[in-house]
């Protein structure tokens, strides 16, 4: 450990990290724009647009204070430096009109969907520990299954940050997901049997 490399600790968000979120967002264009609300707002195109920016921070900052966004932060020291979006499937209703993640979700799957890890901070294994904390959590609090879309890649491909906000195949293969069955996109795992 050094001031370059300080160890990450992560957590399940809370209501009250609503001043951590707004610091953490705030400093990116794309995030001050889709404050996570991506797959919570039905529909795209106009629908989508109208929501940018203030209305999706408004509706966002609410849903967290009402308790109804889970979701895993990472620190480093008191710093947030990285933010995964995770919840029942329920919680985001764009899942189902995507055409490319057509899917038969089992009954209590849970989706893990967005990663923000700072400019400045990448590459170090912040989402891999954000993953770890999410996959926990939400297993604890019900999930039986887990699903992620990670960004298409070719095998060695870096892809651009930007363009990874699902996270990437080898992110979820190490956490233990596979490609389901029905859909090479859309990747699974399943809880453990107690
Ligand atoms: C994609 C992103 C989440 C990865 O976070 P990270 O902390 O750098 O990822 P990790 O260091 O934990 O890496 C996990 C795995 O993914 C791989 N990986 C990470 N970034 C990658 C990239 N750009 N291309 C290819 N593979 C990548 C790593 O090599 C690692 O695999 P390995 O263990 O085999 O080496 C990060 O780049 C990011 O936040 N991008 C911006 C996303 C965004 O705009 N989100 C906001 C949406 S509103």
């Amino acid at each position: 450990m050094n001031n370059r490399n300080p160890p990450i600790a992560c957590r399940p968000v809370t209501p009250d990290d609503t001043g951590l979120i707004t610091q953490l967002f705030s400093a990116n264009s794309v995030c001050r724009g889709c404050w996570c609300m991506h797959w919570r707002v039905e529909k795209g195109g106009k629908t989508w647009n109208a929501c940018w920016g203030d209305p999706n921070r408004r509706t966002f900052l609410k849903l967290l204070r009402q308790g109804r966004v889970q979701g895993a932060l990472a620190f480093a020291k008191d710093k947030p430096v990285g933010w995964c979006n995770f919840g029942p499937r329920e919680d985001f209703p764009r899942l189902k009109r995507s055409r490319v993640l057509i899917y038969k979700a089992a009954p209590s799957t849970w989706s893990i969907n967005c990663f923000f890890v700072a400019a400045g901070w990448r590459k170090r294994g912040i989402a891999s520990a954000l993953l770890n904390s999410a996959v926990k959590a939400a297993f604890e609090r019900g999930a039986r299954v887990l699903e992620a879309y990670p960004t298409p890649q070719k095998p060695e491909q870096n892809l651009v940050a930007a363009f990874a906000w699902t996270g990437t195949r080898t992110l979820f293969k190490k956490a233990g997901f596979k490609p389901s069955v029905d859909n090479e996109r859309v990747w699974v795992k399943r809880r453990a049997k107690a």
